[in-house]
């Protein structure tokens, strides 16, 4: 009797113990991190402010425009690399990873506009580039003098008299060739990226370790953490196996997360993250979503945030639909409701504006669609990020000629089709409208020469519109771009249901508007976004009670009849649900 009341209550207790940890596991995106609820705004360096005239922005020119971000009310500052770089790659091939590129200043500039931030209450977040370095690096300088040098192993290396390497394919080379044949040591050396972006051996423990060193030397400088690039790329098989059927569009498939990724970050965890309160998300999230749990799922101890691309290539897709967008969406959102958090972002870098692939950029509406998009970023579950000049409702450059392009993406893969005989004015078609270029112009700061970025002619060409969106005109504008962005984003701060609360789209197959609840406990609010030209309508469940409007783009009310509402085009407008 005595041995059966014990056993029952040991299954009692054991059973309470695993709906505890189940109630755990359930709440782990209702926990409260000061990373999820941050508004992340990218600022990209060498287009952002020119502070001396060389038509380069620069450290200082950042430190002018504090105010400025602190306005916008944005938490986190992501910058894109700074370090001393040759710049094959803008920034992207680092040669002294601590060290100021000369062209953004000492430093000295630095600490002044960390203070800077710091001071504002704002965060820093750096690149950290180390799936390759520059082949300027002293580390690659040393491994390619000689097989016997001690950084021989910081790379990959294929000897000559093994063979012609197994084909790698390689994003930037002009013969999408991921091996160069080097001729002091008689090997090819491996580069995913550009011929001077080598990439660096994980597989060498003494590497890694550089690596976290180089974590801590920017932490203990007090920088907040680190955006880790083509980070899932990092890890290779160095028995180097023939990839049948590799090409240009499945080589995540071959590349990405390969074993044993995970233990490094858990170490790279153990050694820096563990340590300092940081910020983490790598670029990419894998193949799947498991890949992307196993990043961020917050037991493992690897990443905050997984940074997935799935809607920005369906974004930049020639048969793009909103309605694949919503999909995407709303699929990413659901596999992550339980555990592991995600970067909700439309546009950056890599990405050609954001309002020309979603939005409408015609002067109709380039004003609406902008705010809808910035409305959009901002009510997701999940950290935005805001790609600098997307508030102000930036668009595509405009660029028409090949000479126009500075990236060296579009310019070796421009080459490559040439040397191919592909179709040149295809090619240009499509870059005019998705090259990552169009992004990287010049920000807009008022209509006068060089959009008040620089005294001197900007290493690229200030973008077409200019004179029309800017910076200057809006700022005392309410109606703004810029000041609704400031509206949305104190409205985020305002209502965590915004950050924690759970997302359930509503009339799911509408193909123009994209609507949805973010409800926690009491409070409830339904996002109504018209993601078209014309006037569109979307029916709410009868059971749902609108209550006021919180959140207009437009001077006009929506109509309501029957749980019915009908919107303008480009119109967006957050309710509060009773
Ligand atoms: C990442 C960066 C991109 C860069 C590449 C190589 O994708 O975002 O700008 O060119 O890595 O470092």
């Amino acid at each position: 009797m005595i041995k059966k009341t014990i056993q029952l209550v040991t299954i009692i207790w054991m059973m309470g113990m695993l709906h505890a940890q189940a109630q755990l596991n359930k709440n782990y995106s209702k926990q409260r991190k000061w990373w999820k609820e941050a508004v992340v705004y990218q600022l990209y360096p060498r287009s952002f402010k020119d502070s001396d005239g060389d038509g380069v922005g620069d450290l200082k020119g950042i430190t002018e425009k504090l105010n400025y971000l602190k306005s916008l009310g944005v938490d986190v500052v992501w910058l894109n690399p700074i370090y001393s770089s040759p710049n094959d790659d803008n920034g992207y091939d680092i040669s002294d990873y601590r060290n100021i590129m000369k062209e953004f200043g000492t430093m000295k500039d630095f600490d002044q506009m960390l203070e800077g931030m710091h001071e504002r209450g704002m965060r820093l977040v750096m690149d950290l580039v180390v799936n390759h370095s520059s082949d300027e690096h002293e580390w690659f300088r040393q491994a390619r003098s000689s097989r016997d040098s001690k950084y021989r192993n910081y790379y990959h290396w294929w000897p000559e008299e093994k063979g012609t390497p197994p084909y790698r394919y390689s994003l930037f080379d002009v013969n999408h060739d991921a091996w160069k044949y080097d001729t002091l040591t008689r090997s090819y050396y491996l580069h995913y990226f550009s011929r001077k972006q080598p990439d660096l051996n994980w597989s060498n423990p003494d590497l890694r370790k550089e690596v976290y060193d180089i974590m801590k030397f920017w932490a203990d400088k007090g920088v907040d953490g680190f955006r880790m690039d083509a980070f899932q790329f990092c890890v290779k098989d160095t028995s180097f196996p023939v990839f049948e059927g590799l090409n240009a569009s499945n080589f995540v498939q071959f590349y990405a997360m390969v074993p044993p990724i995970h233990d490094y970050l858990q170490e790279m965890h153990k050694e820096v993250y563990a340590k300092y309160n940081l910020m983490s998300v790598a670029e990419g999230a894998g193949r799947n979503m498991q890949d992307a749990h196993d990043l961020v799922d917050t037991q493992r101890k690897e990443l905050n945030m997984a940074y997935a691309f799935d809607a920005v290539d369906v974004s930049s897709s020639p048969d793009y639909s909103m309605l694949k967008l919503k999909k995407t969406f709303t699929k990413w959102d659901k596999e992550f409701q339980n555990d592991g958090w995600l970067s909700i972002f439309m546009g950056n870098h890599d990405q050609s504006r954001v309002i020309d692939r979603i939005g409408n950029p015609s002067e109709q509406y380039r004003e609406a669609s902008a705010k809808l998009i910035s409305t959009f970023l901002l009510t997701m579950r999940g950290t935005p990020y805001i790609y600098n000049g997307d508030e102000i409702g930036m668009t595509n450059a405009g660029f028409k000629d090949i000479s126009e392009f500075k990236d060296i993406q579009t310019i070796n893969e421009y080459k490559y089709q040439q040397s191919q005989g592909g179709d040149l004015a295809a090619f240009m078609q499509k870059n005019i409208k998705y090259s990552r270029d169009n992004s990287r112009t010049p920000f807009q700061w008022n209509d006068g020469d060089n959009a008040g970025f620089s005294t001197s002619q900007p290493w690229i060409r200030v973008g077409n519109s200019y004179k029309e969106i800017n910076l200057q005109n809006q700022e005392n504008n309410p109606e703004s771009c810029v000041n609704y962005f400031r509206q949305m984003v104190k409205f985020r701060k305002d209502n965590k249901v915004l950050v924690y609360g759970d997302y359930t789209v509503v009339d799911e197959n509408n193909p123009n508007i994209y609507a949805y609840t973010r409800i926690e406990g009491n409070h409830k609010l339904l996002v109504v976004l018209n993601f078209s030209d014309v006037t569109s309508q979307v029916t709410i469940p009868k059971a749902m009670r609108v209550s006021t409007v919180e959140i207009n783009n437009l001077p006009t009310k929506p109509t309501i009849t029957n749980n019915t509402i009908a919107l303008l085009p480009w119109q967006a407008v957050i309710y509060k649900l009773n």
